[in-house]
């Protein structure tokens, strides 16, 4: 969630970092800064509550040259978002300075020990405490290496951190622990990371630090060693994006660029996985597990937010097409509830970041557990990629908008490849179904194209609504997850309290909501759900709520039944979830952008939930 930035190398340091803090804003955005090593081997820090340019507003550029240096973008954990409290955070003798992600458990006993010691400090933060500890170790053995690795082995929790340090001005020193970490490999520079985002337009040769490392970098070279003081060898790996694909590219908003990305970005997720004639579906990173998937006795799905909404959309699809009972977790419970696991279990983990600590803490668990655990990840290279058994990109591309709209779609599409795969194999999907899937598979991209042109059908309905304080949103079956996508869609990026509800579950009790000014949005596919939402609808309608539909291009029964109407071509039920959240991301992003949202940087969210 927080981003952070570092620099050794040839050049002044200070633009490249604070280009790469930017790009690092979507993950955490309450407060940004910088240190920067001058030529007389002064530690220059400045740190601003706010985004990066209000820190930017704070100085001259040009006074300020050094070529190592490191940044932040905050995110708050411990202690307000003020300037005090933002990173970097020195000890108390400005002599080393340090960026940190995470959160360390353990702080105030460390706070304690070091005030004990005469150590004084100034901000709420456990970071300070960790730029304290670190200085103590310096102190007792002058050499920053080891006083890095001894503070770490004191500290309990997790982190990603970039230590720079006045007496020691040819290194920086990174360390993680359940935080992402990488740096960029340029020529006589390195450029450290929580996120490649940051590292591309320098280098697209990269090293990912796995937990428990820390690397010393210099200019020129580098070292990786454990917490624990053995020696890595590590390859180096090639990121496979450019810059242009994580920038705006014309459209207004990120999220409006990857809700119109969509065409492509499904496109990628299947391309080359799958035979439109036969429907057979090869995924190359499951090959080593497809035993264990096909023989699974019970499959268990596991994420957080958008991505367990996808989950619940998978639980429909291997429970219908592949007849294996599926449950799903939310990954920040899982680990809590003592979870019985058989070794038959096969657990799938579903993360855009593959970096959320709820899912990878449920990752591990998992593993300890004795599960086959697979992950349906976005982010290449990501921990929860690395660390599960087995998996499969879904290829969306960056998802820079913190609110996931492509990515929750190439989700379901992964999830369709999944199904297709065990259901062949099982025989429960008949060789006719699966040539009918495929070939429909095939037309989903031009499907959601259609979608996209009627934009701004979405948006007039957007206008009409952008007042309303309340919306509830109903869909059955498959489309039940829709619903609740839909209401997470509205709720983070415009502020309008949203719930969704399975259908027929609104007479039990939400119902009591409705009056004329209850918008509510119902997902009304022609399918074997049709008849009862209609019922459903009437509900609404005999309580003067107002209705908008998702509905089918040449379904005119739902004229009768709906105030406004937003049509998606036909398709097969397992395709409808995907077709159908498309009007519900434009209708949100719209409703969001007139009310004048920060659609991208919605308040109080962040990318990339790395805490716990
Ligand atoms: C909502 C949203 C979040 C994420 C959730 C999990 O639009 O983006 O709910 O889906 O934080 O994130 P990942 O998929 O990165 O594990």
């Amino acid at each position: 969630m927080c981003g952070i930035v570092g620099y050794i190398g040839n050049r002044n340091c200070l633009g490249l970092i604070i280009d790469g803090l930017k790009r690092l804003e979507y993950r955490g955005y309450d407060s940004a800064g910088v240190a920067i090593l001058d030529k007389n081997n002064d530690i220059n820090i400045y740190k601003k509550k706010g985004k990066v340019k209000e820190l930017e507003s704070e100085f001259n550029i040009e006074d300020l040259s050094g070529h190592t240096g490191i940044g932040h973008t905050r995110w708050a954990t411990h202690g307000e978002p003020n300037d005090i409290n933002a990173h970097p955070q020195t000890d108390m003798s400005g002599n080393i300075a340090v960026v940190h992600n995470g959160i360390i458990e353990n702080f105030k006993t460390l706070k304690k020990k070091l005030e004990k010691e005469n150590y004084k400090f100034v901000s709420d933060t456990d970071t300070e405490v960790l730029a304290n500890l670190i200085q103590y170790h310096f102190k007792q053995n002058n050499n920053f290496e080891t006083a890095v690795r001894y503070a770490l082995s004191e500290v309990e929790g997790a982190y990603g951190i970039a230590v720079l340090n006045r007496s020691v001005p040819d290194k920086i020193i990174i360390a993680r622990n359940g935080s992402p970490l990488m740096f960029g490999l340029g020529k006589d520079e390195i450029i450290v990371s929580s996120d490649a985002a940051a590292i591309i337009n320098v280098t697209k040769n990269v090293i990912y630090l796995e937990d428990g490392e820390i690397a010393v970098l210099k200019y020129d070279s580098f070292q990786i060693k454990t917490i624990t003081d053995e020696d890595i060898f590590r390859e180096v790996q090639r990121i496979d994006y450019d810059i242009e694909e994580i920038e705006k590219g014309g459209f207004e908003h990120f999220m409006l660029k990857e809700i119109c990305e969509q065409p492509d970005a499904i496109q990628n997720t299947y391309r080359g996985r799958i035979n439109f004639q036969t429907g057979d579906v090869k995924l190359g990173g499951l090959e080593t597990v497809k035993d264990k998937l096909f023989n699974a006795k019970r499959i268990i799905i596991t994420a957080c937010g958008t991505a367990w909404h996808a989950a619940l959309v998978g639980e429909y699809m291997f429970e219908e097409y592949c007849r294996i009972p599926t449950e799903v977790e939310y990954a920040s419970e899982f680990r809590y509830k003592n979870p019985i696991i058989n070794k038959d279990d096969v657990i799938i983990f579903i993360s855009q970041s593959g970096e959320t600590a709820d899912t990878m803490a449920a990752l591990k668990e998992a593993k300890r557990l004795g599960a086959t655990t697979i992950g349906i990840v976005n982010a290449v290279g990501s921990s929860i990629a690395r660390a599960v058994d087995a998996g499969t990109y879904i290829h969306a591309g960056p998802e820079i908008g913190v609110a996931s709209t492509k990515a929750f779609t190439c989700q379901l599409m992964s999830l369709v490849l999944i199904t297709l795969m065990i259901g062949k194999n099982k025989g429960t999907i008949s060789d006719e179904n699966l040539m009918e899937i495929a070939a429909e598979l095939k037309l989903i991209p031009e499907k959601i194209r259609e979608i996209i042109e009627r934009k701004n059908d979405f948006k007039f309905i957007a206008e009409e609504f952008k007042d309303s304080r309340n919306f509830l949103y109903l869909g059955r079956g498959l489309n039940f997850p829709v619903a609740l996508e839909g209401a997470l869609k509205l709720k983070e990026i415009s502020y309008i309290h949203a719930e969704g509800y399975p259908a027929a579950e609104m007479k039990h009790g939400p119902i009591a909501l409705i009056d004329e000014n209850m918008p509510v949005v119902f997902i009304a596919p022609k399918d074997s759900t049709y008849d009862k939402i209609i019922s459903n609808i009437e509900e609404i309608k005999a309580r003067k709520g107002k209705i908008i539909t998702v509905a089918t291009q040449d379904d005119n029964e739902i004229n009768n039944y709906s105030d406004y109407i937003m049509r998606v071509p036909k398709t097969l039920p397992i395709f409808s979830p995907i077709l159908n959240s498309i009007p519900l991301q434009f209708l949100s992003y719209y409703i969001a952008t007139a009310r004048g949202c920060n659609v991208d940087q919605p308040r109080n969210l962040a990318k990339s939930v790395t805490v716990e």
